[in-house]
């Protein structure tokens, strides 16, 4: 297998959609693609009816030129597999191909993602596209990686799908009588006699059977995973050294990443941060560490980002001067080797019309694409950089299959979400120039001098045993509310809470009570703060109370608790700490591990991040900083030398790699 980068230093580009341009505009293309450092480009994302006008019949020699003018320009190919949006003969001549949504709905061509996963002919048609691209363009020189769909997030209730639902699920529990106690079915007479009567969850009167949801969300990412799994297995059969991807979405609920991840070979990513979001810095720095968790560590790849606004928002605000630098330089410090736009040049016609692009309508005589250009030359000084990992001590640990069991109705509060406990948890470490690894329940953490579960709600018993094997074995762990709570059926766990991981906390609880309004709490002996949206009463049978609540009926009770377990720390948080409080809280597990940050003094807004030796400093901040430095060493952005500070104005980058000074 060829490596991501093959040499080349960091990747640089975008999505190229040459089709929506007369073939004179690809000579410019390529030539300002060249002039602005890129190397890399997708095509063919969305090309399958222009490939294939009707069933059988092939069109490749547009694509042949194109491929041919990049090889003659030194611009890899990311080729695409164009099963993400399907012609409109396929759902003319299968509309069977259609999907229907949870209320029998189903949905038309005209726009994209238009296939019932399951389909047939869905699955053999896609199969035909792949093999006829891959026996063309297998030996082409510009070929460099497959990149199979797009953002598979699709979803299908049709009779097919229920079909396949049911042998996914025969697969699962063998019989009949073990699915219904696995979807615990005698409550609300859901009892199910005969495998026909088995659907999928389906618009219903009122709240659908928890597990039955929960079997849906694993079936509906198990489908896309074999689709994805067909192609690829299409194109290694042919290509075998060129790697095969998929990109994904950050935290995009209806796939399971972690299942994903190891069937590919690149992991690729589409990250659209919002620009008005004061948390955009750290939310988009944790769907970065999540990528890399999901690469095991190795490079990944920015598929796509925007150089300006999008459109698919209510109000779409710019990026202003720097803001594109600025992020494509934070995936580089956070572990990408290859930094792509969706898309090259600004479409004229379709439903992107406004969305940005690397190339804007006026052309490349303009403020956007000048900035494009230098971000793409200046790329060149960090080559060195591609291929080094971001090393981390500390662990926070996400899985899909507890976010869907959590997320669902009929729960004691809608406003205890995995992703922004996830992230709530996260932001203190940021601040901190704390590295995290995001990494799946039950992974090895031998690494990890400290891990943090913000929230696990549904935790198999081996995934809890490996987390108590772990406080035993030396680590610290910092568990947060509602954790540990049902089974892998989604089945609650009787006994005070939380039943697998209240032997290595050293503390229990009886009762979920979800707050109305702030909750007044203390730092034991010492200063108060307030929590929000959720508490619990709990008790110690052994653990320190390190706070506690002060107002309302649980005053007195225990709002966080540290225990000394084996050789190691484990805290439990049973509340909704204000940020102030969480950024304490993580301080002293920090200080439990012995990890700091990997410089002291970083102001607000600076994010602060070690990859490889090079220390990347980004100013996220509205003002002009002084940022002290670890050591002496030269930008390699600018080539500058820095002793023993840096000043970054806003939305300013150093890359600094330590010099050893000459005597
Ligand atoms: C992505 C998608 C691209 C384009 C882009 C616009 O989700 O993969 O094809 O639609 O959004 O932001
Ligand atoms: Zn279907």
């Amino acid at each position: 297998m060829r490596t991501l980068t093959d040499g080349r230093g960091l990747l640089f580009g975008g999505d190229y959609n040459p089709e929506q341009w007369p073939e004179e505009v690809w000579k410019q293309d390529a030539e300002l693609m060249r002039a602005a450092g890129v190397n890399l480009v997708t095509v063919g994302v969305f090309s399958w009816a222009r490939l294939e006008p009707e069933p059988g019949r092939h069109d490749f020699g547009w694509l042949d030129r194109v491929l041919d003018l990049m090889a003659e320009h030194g611009i890899a190919v990311d080729l695409a597999i164009p099963t993400a949006s399907p012609p409109p003969w396929l759902g003319h001549r299968w509309p069977e191909t259609l999907p229907v949504d949870e209320g029998g709905h189903r949905l038309w061509y005209g726009s994209r993602n238009q296939f019932c996963p399951s389909s047939g002919p869905y699955r053999e048609r896609s199969q035909s596209i792949t093999t006829a691209l891959a026996d063309r363009y297998a030996a082409h020189p510009a070929l460099a990686m497959w990149h199979v769909g797009n953002e598979y997030g699709e979803v299908c209730h049709c009779d097919v799908s229920a079909r396949a639902f049911r042998s996914w699920l025969r697969d699962r529990y063998g019989d009949l009588a073990t699915l219904n106690e696995a979807w615990g079915t005698t409550f609300w007479s859901q009892g199910y006699g005969d495998w026909a009567e088995v659907v999928p969850p389906r618009r219903a009167p009122y709240i659908i059977n928890p597990t039955q949801r929960l079997d849906w969300w694993r079936f509906c990412s198990d489908e896309l995973l074999a689709h994805f799994r067909e192609q690829r297995d299409l194109l290694r059969a042919r290509t075998p050294s060129v790697p095969v991807t998929t990109n994904f979405m950050g935290f995009f609920k209806r796939v399971d990443y972690w299942s994903f991840a190891g069937e590919q070979d690149v992991i690729s990513n589409d990250c659209y941060p919002e620009p008005g979001d004061p948390l955009s810095p750290a939310r988009t720095a944790l769907t970065h560490d999540l990528m890399r968790g999901l690469a095991g560590g190795r490079p990944w790849l920015l598929m796509e980002q925007a150089t300006g606004a999008v459109n698919w928002r209510e109000h779409n605000l710019p990026k202003p001067p720097g803001q594109l630098r600025l992020e494509s330089l934070q995936a580089v410090a956070r572990g990408a080797d290859g930094l792509c736009y969706f898309q090259w040049r600004a479409s004229r016609f379709g439903a992107e019309r406004f969305h940005a692009a690397m190339v804007p309508h006026a052309g490349p005589d303009t403020r956007l694409h000048a900035e494009v250009r230098a971000h793409g030359q200046e790329l060149r000084g960090l080559a060195g950089v591609a291929g080094e990992p971001v090393p981390a001590r500390v662990a926070m640990v996400f899985g899909w299959e507890s976010w869907w069991a959590l997320e669902d109705r009929g729960r004691p509060s809608d406003r205890l979400n995995a992703v922004d406990q996830l992230l709530r948890y996260y932001v203190p470490f940021f601040e901190r120039g704390v590295s995290v690894d995001v990494v799946p329940p039950g992974a090895d953490l031998s690494a990890y001098a400290l891990v943090v579960v913000p929230n696990l709600f549904l935790v198999g018993d081996g995934d809890a045993a490996a987390l108590t094997a772990y406080v035993n074995g030396g680590g610290v762990l910092v568990v947060g509310p509602f954790s540990g709570v049902v089974d892998p059926h989604s089945h609650v766990r009787t006994g005070r809470f939380p039943v697998p991981l209240r032997e290595v906390l050293g503390a229990s609880g009886e009762e979920w009570l979800p707050a109305s309004g702030p909750v007044a709490c203390r730092w034991h002996g010492g200063a108060p703060f307030e929590a929000e949206t959720w508490t619990e009463l709990l008790r110690s049978d052994g653990a320190e109370v390190v706070a506690e609540f002060t107002g309302g009926d649980l005053a007195g009770r225990p709002a966080i608790l540290r225990h000394r377990s084996g050789e190691g720390v484990a805290w439990y948080v049973g509340t909704m700490p204000e940020p102030a409080a969480l950024a304490a809280l993580a301080g002293r597990a920090l200080a439990d591990a012995g990890v700091t940050g990997v410089l002291d003094g970083l102001p607000p807004g600076v994010e602060a991040v070690r990859r490889g030796e090079v220390l990347f400093l980004l100013n996220h901040g509205a003002t002009t900083v002084r940022v002290p430095v670890p050591e002496p060493g030269v930008d390699l952005l600018t080539g500058s030398p820095a002793d023993d500070h840096v000043t970054l104005a806003p939305r300013a980058v150093a890359a600094l790699r330590p010099e050893v000074p000459t005597a």
